[in-house]
């Protein structure tokens, strides 16, 4: 499917597995997060502008390619922050912005508490990290706030999407390509993907 990209890497579907299990602990489970932030950012870092250049090595000139645009990293709160610390690693100069929304347990809709973005965005390649895609209602609010601000070039990073999930981002932001780890069926009459790994920021966080 255009604009989306399941990372079938064994390394990624062995920390997808570990991810889900419920015998995972927290400090276990954040490991793997962090470790699944570089894997599938570098992915998703396929779309960032590059240019061509040259560099001397001890013998000679050779062609070679550099990124050529700003990168973001932008966290929905709080799970999307267990990605980061990966992310960041591969490239510690991007610029991080956390946007804060939860999802009203009843209807499930994202209810906005905190925004902080960095200025330049719409010069940026802007990575958005959403773990878990479930209604997809969290991850089109936060594209939404990214575009206002001015992003012209998104991507969207999970560990699980459901089918739904993906629509909807497709549907309401086909710009946005989606990188995801695993696809799932169904949501659970709470909003949950199942199977799905449940709480993501409660695991992540040991709430
Ligand atoms: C979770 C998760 C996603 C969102 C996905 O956040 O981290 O951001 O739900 O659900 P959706 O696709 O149906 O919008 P949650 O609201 O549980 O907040 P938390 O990360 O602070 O626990
Ligand atoms: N948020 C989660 O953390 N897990 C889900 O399955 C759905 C939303």
């Amino acid at each position: 499917m255009k604009q989306l990209t399941v990372v079938d890497h064994p390394l990624v579907q062995e920390k997808l597995a570990l991810l889900r299990d419920r015998r995972t602990p927290p400090p276990r489970f954040r490991e793997l997060m962090e470790e699944m932030g570089t894997l599938l950012g570098y992915e998703a870092l396929k779309g960032i502008r590059t240019k061509k250049t040259t560099v001397r090595t001890p013998l000679q000139d050779a062609p070679a390619v550099m990124t050529a645009q700003p990168l973001c990293f932008a966290a929905i709160l709080r799970a999307g922050l267990g990605l980061l610390p990966g992310l960041l690693h591969i490239e510690p100069g991007a610029s991080v912005g956390h946007i804060g929304l939860y999802r009203n347990e009843e209807t499930l809709n994202p209810v906005r508490y905190y925004v902080r973005l960095p200025k330049n965005l719409k010069d940026c390649f802007v990575i958005l990290c959403d773990p878990m895609l479930a209604t997809g209602g969290s991850a089109v609010e936060a594209i939404h706030i990214l575009k206002t601000d001015g992003a012209k070039n998104i991507a969207l990073l999970t560990l699980i999407s459901s089918k739904l999930g993906i629509s909807r981002v497709h549907k309401e932001h086909p710009d946005v390509p989606i990188y995801t780890a695993g696809v799932d069926p169904v949501l659970n009459k709470n909003g949950y993907i199942v199977p799905g790994l449940g709480d993501a920021g409660d695991r992540l966080f040991a709430t």
